[in-house]
């Protein structure tokens, strides 16, 4: 059967950038056939032609196979362009009926919404009033980009409207780091093996870190950034997903519902958070972008130490950090086994630093690296070494596929295992509201500055250090111990 992909706010970067170029690829690989339609849908002027061009030279610059004149001029006859306001409720019959007429029979749908979400709710509505989301002829599926409400009471006014006209399992709410592999690799690792599994717990692992650094700022993105923050932007989503890939049980099957029930009961474990286990940052040079407040107080940075109160994490804090204008892009999760009861050896590194670490490398430089101590030739001392798995040397010839070509291919194979379900979003709201809503009120500890190119600001450090711990460093090449405050 013929899918139909509906891109509603065609027109914005996402869809030129990682959508079209993710469809493109996939169908290059094939792991989707030709037969889809792309028809994208935005305010502007546009003709077939132009946006046809436009896509291309996404295309080039962004997907993951190279484009070839066959492919393309075949998958290009299958790209088309509708100016739409997406607000007119009369023209949603016609949309129907141009659907129809343009792919006779039945077909199945797929409407993206990589829109503004004021836009969300009159979209969806109109769609399910004029009974484009009834599955009589093909399945009918709504792809939701971030941000998914603003705080707890938006999402979850959000997900009562969504439900009160469609079912849950039509909604694919994306966040694009559960598509990552790296990060899908994190439960691969955790229950495909048995080795790590009976050590993964508060009696074996002393602390959790995780950073997801940016070294990109805010560019033009200043008028959206400026009203959310890096607690919205990052933490509310990405961060959060991650934490609870490293730490839910395991499901008892691996379908979407059941995976999804042990991401939300983890994030449901998560203590509310102290506002003293929080630093918020912002870059110097921040309130000089375009689209930024003179006076702004929006933080782009956070640090922040949680706990997971559970049989399993109980006393174990998990610090993650995030932020923009920084020294490095690294994403990364460091598990600190805790040290053997008795120290018999002479080690190298300073005290703190004799940690068993276990590192997951998310982007770039992929991979997953353990280090232990090993005796030095030729000396009773010993130090940390590494074993290491990179893709490139294990997976050699085998590419990394972008986060959205899984995603988008999932969305049409009807596993929505990665994606986020209206609880699981509603529970991430609930543990960051307070904290945005403090500081908004400039309650809790100030706002800090830091230097651009750095790992942000001092007071990160110290969240660490005051309870004893240290970020494991990042080199240049991604790997390194503990950090210098
Ligand atoms: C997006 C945020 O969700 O993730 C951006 O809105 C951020 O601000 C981006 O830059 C980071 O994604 P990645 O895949 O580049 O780490």
């Amino acid at each position: 059967m013929s899918t139909v992909i509906l891109i509603f706010g065609a027109s914005g970067d996402l869809t030129w950038r990682k959508l079209v170029p993710a469809y493109y690829s996939l169908i290059g690989k094939e792991r989707l056939t030709t037969d889809i339609t792309i028809i994208g849908i935005a305010h502007h002027d546009l003709g077939d032609q132009e946006f046809r061009e436009h896509m291309k030279d996404g295309i080039q610059r962004f997907a993951t196979h190279e484009i070839d004149a066959e492919l393309w001029a075949e998958f290009s006859q299958n790209l088309h362009y509708l100016k739409m306001d997406v607000l007119d409720e009369s023209l949603y019959p016609k949309l129907n009926d141009y659907l129809r007429e343009k792919i006779p029979g039945e077909q199945n749908r797929v409407y993206y919404l990589a829109i503004s979400p004021a836009l969300f709710i009159p979209i969806i509505s109109n769609l399910c009033a004029n009974g484009m989301m009834t599955e009589e002829e093909g399945y009918r599926r709504v792809v939701i980009e971030k941000p998914f409400g603003h705080d707890y009471q938006s999402a979850a006014e959000l997900n009562r409207h969504i439900h009160s006209i469609m079912n849950e399992w039509q909604v694919y709410r994306i966040d694009h780091y559960l598509g990552k592999e790296t990060a899908q690799n994190i439960l691969f690792f955790r229950f495909a093996n048995t080795i790590f599994e009976p050590l993964w717990n508060r009696n074996f692992i002393n602390s959790v870190e995780i950073t997801v650094a940016e070294s990109v700022d805010v560019g033009h993105r200043g008028d959206y950034y400026d009203r959310y923050g890096v607690l919205r932007d990052m933490v509310q989503n990405h961060l959060l997903q991650l934490v609870a890939m490293v730490a839910m049980e395991p499901p008892a099957v691996l379908e979407a519902n059941a995976l999804r029930n042990e991401n939300v009961k983890l994030l449901k474990s998560i203590r509310p958070i102290q506002l003293d286990d929080s630093v918020r940052g912002q870059y110097i040079g921040y309130r000089n972008a375009t689209g930024i407040a003179k006076r702004s107080q929006t933080p782009t940075f956070v640090a922040l130490k949680l706990y997971v109160d559970n049989w399993r994490w109980q006393g174990v804090p998990f610090f993650i950090r995030s932020g923009k204008a920084l020294r490095q892009k690294v994403s990364q999760i460091v598990l600190h086994f805790r040290r053997p009861p008795l120290q018999l050896f002479e080690l190298q590194e300073l005290e703190h630093m004799t940690d068993n670490i276990l590192m997951f490398r998310i982007q770039p430089d992929e991979g997953i690296q353990l280090s232990f101590q090993a005796k030095m030739p030729d000396s009773r001392a010993g130090r940390l070494v590494e074993m290491s798995f990179d893709y490139d040397t294990s997976f050699k010839g085998q590419p990394i596929p972008e986060a959205y070509e899984r995603l988008l291919l999932d969305v049409i194979l009807g596993d929505a295992s990665l994606f986020s379900r209206s609880d699981s979003i509603e529970e991430s709201w609930r543990l960051v509201d307070p904290l945005q809503k403090a500081w908004e009120e400039n309650t809790g500890p100030a706002l800090t500055f830091y230097e651009t190119d750095s790992w942000g600001p001092v007071e990160s450090e110290r969240l660490l250090s005051n309870a004893g711990y240290n970020w494991y460093r990042i080199d240049e090449n991604g790997t390194g111990g503990e950090e210098e405050e």
